[in-house]
Order: C-alpha cells, then structure tokens, then sequence
C-alpha cells in the first residue's frame, strides 16, 4: 500500500497536500505538521441500533451518578451521566490530574469501581498524589499505559464503572504510525474511547492539555466529538481554580464551580463573592467592589485602579489586568470627554483583585469609579457597591439579573448599590430587603452620588 503523506494543522485539524505557513482553517502560524495518511481503522461494532417509541426511552436524569463533588455535580447538570465522555482541558498543572482522582477518590468510596489509567506518571506518582488527598483504599485502579488498544483490552477485562484517562495527548493507537500528541492521534484515540465508553455505558473522563494559546496538539478539535468540554482555568500565582463547561449534551453550560488549591488538593470555595473580598483595603483610593456574574452565580469582586502622573510624556500607559483592554480605553475616553477629566498625563492600571478576570459590560460602571477615585485620591464608601453598563454618551444601560446581582450584595453586608435606574424600574419594590437601591441614568450622576 502506498502511504501519502500530508501536512494536518496541530490546532484545527485542517489538512492540505502541501505546507502552508498560515493554517487557512484557523489562521495560526507554523501549526501544520506533516503526518502519514492512513485509512481509518477498523470500525469497532456498536450493538444493533433499532427505533424506539418516544415514551419508551429512560430519562437520563434519573439514571446520573453523583461525583462526591456537589459543586461538580451542578457543572455537569447535575451528576454524570452513564456512557459519557467528558473532556477536561487546562493547562499543565493547574491540577486536572488533582481533580480527577479525587473524583475518582468519591467514586471508589461508594463501591463503583474504577480505572485511573496515566500515560503520563507511574504508579508511585500517582499514589503520592493519593496520599496527599486522603486516598487510603477502595475500589479504585491504578494503570500505567500509553498504548490506547491494551487500556481498552484492559478496560475490557476489569470492568470498571468510571473510566480515567490521564492524557489524551500521550496515549497512542498502534492502528497509526503518527507520534503520540499529534492531531490524528488525538483524534483516534479520542474516538475509540468514546465507543467503549457508549458501548460499555461506562462514564469516561478524558484529561487533555491545552497551554494559553491553546495550540498544544488542540483539544479543541475534540470538542465536537466528545459529550462534555470542561475547562479548568486559573492564574498560577493565585490558589483558586475556576471549572466550567463549555459544551454540555446533558446539561446547561452556565455553571461554574470555584477551587482553591490546598495542600491537600482541592478544596470547594463555597462563598466565592467572600473569597474574592476578603483581603479587601477599608476606605482606600481607587477599590470598588463590583456585582459581576460568572456562569450563572453572582459574584462580588474587587476592581482596583491606580492613576499615578506619567514618566512617559506623550504615551501614558494603560494596563489592565482582568478586565478588556479596548473596553477599559473606550470607559477613559468617556470620562475624559463626559466628565472633564484629563488622563493625558496619566498611567492608568486597572486590575481584578484575586486574579479574576471579567469579560461582561455590566463592570463599567466599577472601573469608571475606580478610575475617578484613584484620580480623585478619594475612596469609595467600603459598604457600596456598583454595576451598570456604560455607553458612549456616558448613559448607564441595564444589564442581565439585576436581582441576583443586588441580592448578593445584600447577602455580604453591603449597604448600598448603584444600579442602571432601568433595571430599578423594572425590580418591585422592597425585593431586596436590608439594602438601599440607588438607580442611576448618566456616569455623572453615579459619581456624584459615590463621591
Ligand atoms: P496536577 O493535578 O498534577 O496538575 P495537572 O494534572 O493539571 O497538570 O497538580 C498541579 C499542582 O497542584 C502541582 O503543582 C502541585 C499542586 N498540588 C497541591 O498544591 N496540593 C495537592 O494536594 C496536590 C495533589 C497538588
Ligand atoms: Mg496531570
């Protein structure tokens, strides 16, 4: 058999015959990778598939598995579901592998047994891990294997309930001759696994590595293949961990669960909105505290501006760390013009405290007021809070759950809070109970009131 050769974009998975430098499909750089075209590998047999009248056909809800994570159990709709295959990406150690084996810690205990197979650390890794997280005994494997057809053999053999596998990007299907890591090694292996997990109806948890620019041999190309897409994200200097789903066949993807790291792996952040203030500065210049939302929840977080005359005349810089870049400039240009403030001789840094970051409009009003407090050197009342989407003629514009957003508020102490004076009208009166409501229309009237 005559084997082509061609050049498969590790990011995307576009093929072209020739080498390109720039990937057509994706447009990233110096992504293509010449690799051996093979035929696909035998189909493994699904059991006969045949019509099944409506009324007769289980609800899945009824039939999902609880993680022994309560906060993982809501990311995935509610437990896992028999027979999925669920991706978790991240980068390399902001704890996937912690995670996942104290899932499987929670499994092992209530009986259901399971494979932990690690193509990445062997067994006396991956038991130090263990001990670490209080893993003592119980119904759980441990296997040390890259080759994708003797885990499934092995699999096969001990029938567990909940598979692990600890990276897709090493292990390899012998059915190709590609390297372990590239695209269509991936691909395969990610494939093969879903079939035994559909076909063994066991719950298969796949861990994938992707590095920031998320180009690493892309789990992103798996996305549509597997039934879940979870990411976990966080800074490395900073303990806590966000976990989220990105694509859910079985459930919603707006929740979202917070970990911190702790010596003894990872531990649920209950109160986030707590987590994110507690080592807040009383009646300093230039911190507000904001009502965002991450996922479905509300959350309390602390913006942070620092306004200090520049040395660089003529080019001020502005850095923001958290928050849009673009964003942030276009909120400076409408102080400037709507509110007579000059920043033209002016850096200014705006950061999320807690190494957060927020992408909704809704915090605009929070860095303007942060902004001006720096620039004023006159702090925001600690018990004010803030949210509302700022527009270009300096209006402020309702945002999404308003309720939600007050209501938290209220729940951590806060006295008071400036909201769009569009989501006030719409909110009856007295539902936020123990709190003062303050509707604003315009920036302008926002920090005369603040300040
Ligand atoms: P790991 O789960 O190995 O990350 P990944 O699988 O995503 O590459 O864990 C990463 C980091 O977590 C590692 O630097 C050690 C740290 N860690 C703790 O701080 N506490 C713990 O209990 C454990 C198990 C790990
Ligand atoms: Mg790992």
């Amino acid at each position: 058999m005559k084997t082509k050769t061609v050049f498969v974009c590790q990011n995307c998975g576009f093929n072209s015959p020739k080498w390109m430098g720039r990937c057509p499909g994706c447009s990233e750089w110096n992504t293509l990778v010449e690799e051996k075209e093979e035929a696909a590998p035998a189909e493994i047999s699904f059991p006969p598939s045949k019509p099944v009248l409506y009324e007769e056909i289980k609800e899945t809800q009824k039939e999902r598995r609880k993680t022994g994570i309560e906060e993982l159990n809501q990311v995935l709709g509610g437990g896992v579901v028999p027979g999925s295959l669920i991706l978790i990406g991240g980068e390399p150690g902001i704890g996937k592998s912690t995670l996942i084996l104290q899932v499987s810690k929670g499994f092992a205990a209530r009986g259901e047994r399971v494979l932990y197979v690690s193509g990445e650390e062997s067994l006396e890794q991956i038991k130090l891990r263990g001990e670490r997280l209080g893993i003592r005994k119980g119904d759980l494997y441990l296997l040390s294997e890259t080759r994708l057809e003797k885990i499934i053999a092995h699999a096969e053999a001990l029938k567990p309930q909940v598979l692990v596998i600890d990276s897709v990007q090493t292990i390899f299907s012998a059915g190709l001759s590609s390297g372990p890591g590239t695209i269509s090694q991936v691909r395969e292996v990610t494939n093969q696994v879903f079939r035994y997990a559909k076909v063994h109806t066991v719950p298969t948890f796949l861990i994938g590595h992707i590095t920031k620019e998320g180009s690493l041999a892309g789990p992103k190309s798996l996305e549509h293949i597997v039934d879940v897409v979870l990411y976990f994200e966080g800074e490395r200097d900073h303990s806590h961990r966000v976990l989220r789903a990105l694509k859910n066949r079985f459930g919603p993807v707006s929740e979202l669960a917070i970990f911190e790291m702790e010596g003894s792996g990872l531990k649920v952040i209950t109160n986030p909105s707590a987590f994110f203030l507690r080592e807040r500065p009383a009646n300093e210049a230039g911190s507000i505290v904001v009502c965002t939302i991450k996922g479905a929840r509300p959350l309390m977080a602390e913006i942070q501006a620092l306004v200090s005359s520049t040395l660089f005349s003529g080019n001020p810089r502005r850095m923001t760390i958290g928050l849009d870049h673009f964003r942030t400039a276009m909120l400076l240009a409408i102080v400037e013009k709507k509110l007579g403030f000059s920043f033209a001789g002016e850096d200014v840094y705006l950061n999320v405290a807690g190494g957060l970051s927020i992408d909704e409009p809704a915090v605009d009003l929070g860095a303007i007021a942060a902004v001006v407090s720096s620039l004023k050197s006159k702090a925001v009342p600690p018990d004010v809070a803030v949210f509302g989407e700022v527009g270009l003629s300096g209006e402020i514009r309702s945002v999404s759950q308003p309720l939600l957003r007050a209501k938290e508020a209220a729940s951590l102490g806060f006295k008071s809070v400036l909201l769009p004076a569009g989501n006030l009208s719409q909110m009856e009166k007295g539902a936020v109970s123990k709190i003062d409501l303050k509707g604003v229309k315009s920036v302008k009237e926002a920090l005369d009131y603040i300040f």
